[in-house]
């Protein structure tokens, strides 16, 4: 069942481009427009929305905050993420006029139910990104926009983050278009992208070795720093929970811009951090960010795309992720951090399929 791998981990770190494939291709026409079916979404009710919420928990939330930056930029509308058991006590503004996104693999985390709950008894139209169908989050919701990962068996969450960052995406595009805020270009070449992603990836997996060896050399850190400007921090922080979880090492994630107001001082000789620097009209900021903390003597593991060798004079490692647009740099560049995370687990000798003291789906508060 593990189809020849050693963990399922692994096994559905290899089975995202297909994820991702079948997850695009099932929305996607013959004319390259999006069909939302089974989900009612008029050209009407998207111009009555003025806001979004996406409410999420874990991995669901860090693929929320790659889909806010998508949806504000695409359709034009602000949106807003927020951690499920957050959201619920603090009185949103929610009315008839909120679009509320819940993201969830199982659809059965009980925040993102009670979320759910709340929205909707403020009057919210309630549009649930589920991967397990028939779930309750998917019952309660009134459209259900689902990921086609397939089972997610391994405790960490893998390709069911990157098949809810591909609905994001669909979303945001389905919105701006049918909103007629889009340029033509721009969508059709944002489509090309989404489409040439699975390949890339599949190209991508094959670096899986160039991973194993920076697990190796940094395996035994007791601290790891993630860093990055814009979609970036976003992955930061799954990249982040993603090694948490499963090695248990202290790990944090932050936005490269705030380090300087205090985090910074922990950076010294010999810390390790991530620096992901994918996005083109942030790069020479990231750049700098680097400089700042090679300085002070860190080890630096760059990620960045194809092409951008000038962060190799900053880092101490740098691995490359293909080329694409800056917006789903997510897709891919979360992918060396799902490896990183595997194989420092697998040398440290965790058992990386099920963690100590987590649970596949969280149905308490
Ligand atoms: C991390 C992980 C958790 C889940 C979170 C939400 O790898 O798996 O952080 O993402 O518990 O779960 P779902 O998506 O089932 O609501």
């Amino acid at each position: 069942e593990k189809d020849g791998y050693e963990h399922f981990m692994m096994k559905e770190i290899h089975e995202q481009p297909k994820g991702l494939y079948e997850t695009l291709t099932r929305r996607l026409n013959e004319d390259d427009t999006i069909n939302l079916d089974g989900i009612s979404m008029t050209k009407e009710d998207i111009e009555n929305f003025n806001k979004v919420y996406i409410v999420a928990c874990g991995t669901a939330y860090h693929a929320g905050l790659v889909g806010k930056a998508a949806i504000e930029k695409m359709a034009r509308i602000p949106v807003e993420v927020d951690i499920a058991s957050e959201f619920r006590y603090r009185d949103p503004f929610v009315d008839e006029n909120t679009l509320f996104i819940a993201i969830s693999q199982s659809g059965e985390t009980l925040d993102t139910l009670a979320a759910l709950r709340e929205a909707k008894r403020k009057g919210a139209r309630i549009l649930s990104v589920v991967n397990v169908v028939g779930s309750s989050v998917a019952r309660e919701s009134d459209d259900v926009f689902y990921t086609w990962a397939g089972p997610e068996i391994a405790v960490a969450s893998t390709k069911a983050y990157t098949t809810q960052l591909m609905c994001m995406y669909l979303l945001g595009l389905y919105m701006g278009h049918t909103k007629g805020v889009i340029d033509k270009d721009y969508y059709a070449r944002f489509i090309e992208e989404l489409k040439a992603i699975p390949d890339k990836l599949t190209e991508l997996l094959k670096t899986e070795k160039e991973i194993e060896k920076i697990a190796k050399k940094y395996c035994r850190k007791e601290q790891v720093f993630f860093i990055g400007r814009g979609v970036d921090s976003g992955v930061s922080y799954e990249g982040s929970l993603k090694l948490k979880e499963i090695s248990y090492i202290n790990s944090f994630a932050i936005a490269a811009g705030e380090l300087k107001h205090g985090t910074i001082a922990l950076i010294e000789e010999d810390t390790l951090v991530f620096a992901l620097a994918t996005q083109d009209f942030l790069f020479e900021k990231m750049l700098s960010n680097i400089q700042e903390i090679k300085a002070r003597g860190a080890n630096v593991v760059g990620v960045a795309k194809e092409g951008n060798s000038e962060i190799e004079k900053q880092s101490t490692e740098v691995i490359y992720i293909p080329d694409c647009m800056d917006e789903v740099t997510p897709l891919l560049s979360v992918v060396p951090l799902q490896l990183f995370a595997y194989y420092v687990a697998k040398f440290r000798g965790c058992n990386i399929d099920k963690p100590k003291n987590l649970a596949k789906s969280v149905t308490v508060e």
